[in-house]
Formats: C-alpha cells, sequence, structure tokens
C-alpha cells in the first residue's frame, strides 16, 4: 500500500442471496482527495461504501484503511464500525429531530466520552465551519433542507475522521442548494484537508467535485481516473456514454500515417472521410477491420461551404444541415453525414444559408477516438486513449444510426 494511499479495497464482493451487489471492486483512495464512486442506480455504490464504514461484511476481498486491513475474508479480518474512526452521511441524513443542533452535533462526542468545556468549544467550532453559528440552541426541525445536511456533515465532521463517508448526500436538495453544498464541501475538505469518498450517480456532481472517480458498473470498477481522463481517455463505452454525449459513426480501419490512427467513412460511392487521431495508443491496427469513430460533441466544428473548406482534408467530413432549431443561446443542428447516418449537433451562434445548404463538420483531430468494434469493452485490455466499443453506437437524444 502506497504512502498516501489511506483506503484501499482489493477485490471486494458482496453477495446478497443471489445479487453480486458488488462483485471484485478494487480502488485506492489517496490521503486528502475527494474520491467519487460514480455510477448507475443499483451498481453498487452504496454497498461498496457501506463495508468501508463497516456497516457490511464483505464475502470476499480485503479494505486496507491507513495501512491495516479493516475487513480481509482470507485473514477473517473484520473491524467494527466505531474504531474504524470515519465520519458518515447518507442521502436521508437523518438527523434526530427531537434534539437540538448543539445536541445533533455533540451526539458522536458523547458517545466517545468528550464532556463539559471540550465539548462545547468542539462543537462549536464545527458549527462554524458550516455557518451554523448561533442556530445551536435551534431544534433540528426548524432548520432547512441545506442547514439539515450541514448538520449531519457536522455530526460526521465533530470527532475529526480522518476519512468521510458521503453517499449522495445532497440528492434531496433543490438543484441551487446542491450546487451550492457541492462548492461548500469542497472548500470544507480542502480545509480540513481530510479524505472523502463520495458516492453519486450525478455525473456533473462527480466531474466538478472530485480530484478522482471510479465509473461503477454492475458492481464492478469499470475505470478510475481524473476527471479529465475520464472524460477524454474513456477505457470503455460505458464509461464514455455515462460521462457525457457521444456522436458516433460506422467506419473502417485504415493504414496508420504518420503514427496516426484513422478511421475511413463511406457511403455508397466509397470514402468520403478519414478522420485521423493524434493520440492514440493502439498496439495493432488491422486495415479494413470495421470500427465506430466516437467523437465528443464539443469537439466537432461545424464550417459553412461558403468558407472554402477543402472536404478532402483529412478530418473534414461532409455534410448536410437537415434541420436547425433555433433554441434562444444556440442551434440544434441534425447534420446527415454521406454514411446515411444524422448526427446531432449544437452550434453556437447562427450559421447563414437556408436549410438542406451543405455544410462541413470538421472534426478537431487530437481528441477523436476510434477503435475496433470487435474490441472487448473492458477496462485493462484496450489501449489507453480509445474508447472502443463492441456494442454499437451509444443511444443519445436524436442520434439515428444509419
Ligand atoms: N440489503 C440488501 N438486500 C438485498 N439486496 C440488496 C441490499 N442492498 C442492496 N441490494 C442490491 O444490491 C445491488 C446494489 O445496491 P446498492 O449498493 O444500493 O446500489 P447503488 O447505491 O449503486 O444504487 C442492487 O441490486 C440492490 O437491489
Ligand atoms: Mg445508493
Amino acid at each position: 500500500m502506497a504512502e498516501d494511499t489511506i483506503l484501499q479495497l482489493d477485490g471486494i464482493v458482496k453477495l446478497f442471496g443471489k445479487v453480486r451487489a458488488v462483485d471484485g471492486s478494487s480502488l485506492e483512495v489517496k490521503r486528502g482527495e475527494i474520491f467519487t464512486l460514480l455510477g448507475p442506480s443499483g451498481c453498487g455504490k452504496t454497498t461498496t461504501l457501506r463495508m468501508v464504514a463497516g456497516l457490511e461484511r464483505p464475502d470476499g476481498g480485503r479494505i486496507l484503511y491507513k495501512g491495516q486491513p479493516v475487513a480481509d475474508t482470507q485473514r477473517r479480518v473484520f473491524v467494527p464500525p466505531h474504531k474504524r474512526n470515519m465520519g458518515m452521511v447518507f442521502q436521508s441524513y437523518a438527523i434526530w429531530p427531537h434534539m437540538t443542533v448543539f445536541e445533533n452535533v455533540a451526539y458522536p462526542l458523547r458517545l466517545r466520552g468528550v464532556k463539559g468545556p471540550e465539548l462545547r468549544d468542539r462543537v462549536d467550532r464545527v458549527l462554524a465551519l458550516v455557518g451554523l453559528t448561533g442556530m445551536a440552541e435551534r431544534p433540528a426541525p426548524m432548520l432547512s433542507g441545506g442547514q439539515q445536511q450541514r448538520v449531519a456533515i457536522c455530526r460526521a465532521l465533530v470527532y475529526e475522521p480522518d476519512l468521510l463517508l458521503l453517499d449522495e448526500p445532497f440528492s434531496n436538495l433543490d438543484a441551487k442548494l446542491r450546487n451550492q453544498m457541492r462548492v461548500e464541501v469542497k472548500l470544507l475538505q480542502r480545509r480540513l484537508g481530510i479524505s472523502v469518498l463520495f458516492v453519486t450517480h450525478d455525473q456533473v456532481e462527480a466531474l466538478t467535485l472530485s480530484d478522482r472517480i471510479a465509473v461503477m458498473s454492475e458492481g464492478h470498477v469499470e475505470q478510475q481516473g481524473t476527471p479529465a481522463e475520464m472524460y477524454d481517455k474513456p477505457a470503455t463505452a460505458f464509461v464514455r456514454d455515462f460521462l457525457g454525449q457521444t456522436v458516433s459513426m460506422k467506419g473502417t480501419l485504415v493504414q496508420p500515417a504518420g503514427g496516426k490512427v484513422g478511421v475511413s467513412l463511406t457511403s455508397g460511392t466509397g470514402t468520403v472521410a478519414t478522420v485521423y487521431c493524434l493520440e492514440h495508443s493502439l498496439q495493432e491496427v488491422k486495415p479494413g477491420e470495421p470500427a465506430y469513430l466516437s467523437i465528443r460533441p464539443e469537439d466537432i466544428n461545424v464550417i459553412p461551404k461558403a468558407n472554402g473548406v477543402d472536404s478532402s482534408q483529412p478530418n473534414a467530413i461532409p455534410g448536410v444541415i437537415e434541420t436547425l432549431l433555433f433554441v434562444g443561446d444556440r442551434f440544434e443542428a441534425r447534420i446527415g453525414i454521406p454514411s446515411g447516418e444524422s448526427i446531432l449537433l449544437q452550434l453556437q451562434g447562427a450559421l447563414s444559408g437556408p436549410r438542406g445548404s451543405h455544410q462541413r463538420p470538421s472534426r478537431t483531430p487530437h481528441r477523436a477516438r476510434h477503435g475496433p468494434d470487435d474490441a472487448a469493452p473492458r477496462c485493462g485490455r484496450l489501449p489507453r486513449h480509445l474508447s472502443a466499443h463492441s456494442n454499437g453506437p451509444p443511444e443519445f437524444p436524436g442520434f439515428e444510426a444509419g
């Protein structure tokens, strides 16, 4: 276990009857970072967090915390929750309605035998951290949702845990408050320098809040990395589609040119465009193999034909704007490309020319991603920097496969 690792999960498994809620998850949380478990509902995030806290016993694998095993199924080690010194905040913040703010926050300290001036002092300090000074004597139900969530966070922080576990802590708050709390948690975490293991199904929340993310699917970790790595270099189609939109087009791998891997797009009359990736690490390219080209839509520029772009140049694909919808601050364009597919793009600003005029979406080459369509969609076996997928184009609004 590395020096700067606070928590390490090695192949942990949790079964509920026949359900493999967590199926061999491995990840590492570093000291002082916000690490997020991101994935769709039911993928095993809460179960993972509960095993870290000691609220569930794993059926396989081990968990190391600060270098020591707290759960190890082979060595039959299991450290109970109260001996792990972790703070936890759940989705339903579950503060006690019959207690004041002060008593809610003081409770974990009283359990640990803290009394008198030290108790008051520590509660006051943590309330001040989240801007609840002066509300100590208020009954808990007389707080807004955001304030109640702050109380829950205070209660988890008051005994100075080394690791804070947050399970979808903002999901009961409205969008505005959620954004605000996100910023507050980030500031709080920086100020205290603690490590946070955060759970969410919201990719925007994960991308904005986290130092690193693990995307989970069906009980296992698909990929872990920084938000930018995960967004720009997804290892699997699942990660790519979970983190954002993509435009996918069917094509064929071509002989690499100048070290760049390319995908050609064809229509009935032959090759209409070839798109090359500047960044890739495909070890083996078999020209002629079917492939999908996947590009983040914001990396595609649409240039009117009138501007004199030569569609035979690499990374330029001729297209026709089929529909152009005005949506206030931008246009939503459906663009037909020669393969017969249509792609949907958001255009900033107006484009001159009537509907049906020829336009050219041109690809920003360095962020284009592609891969053979028979590659295994699993992390680790794929070349880095590529989003190869075997399960066809992703579904996203407006996309129609040709
Ligand atoms: N106590 C339980 N008993 C039986 N099945 C459970 C229990 N807790 C979770 N599960 C199942 O385990 C899977 C993962 O659940 P969970 O960890 O809550 O997912 P997430 O938090 O990602 O939504 C789901 O299929 C869920 O139905
Ligand atoms: Mg959950």
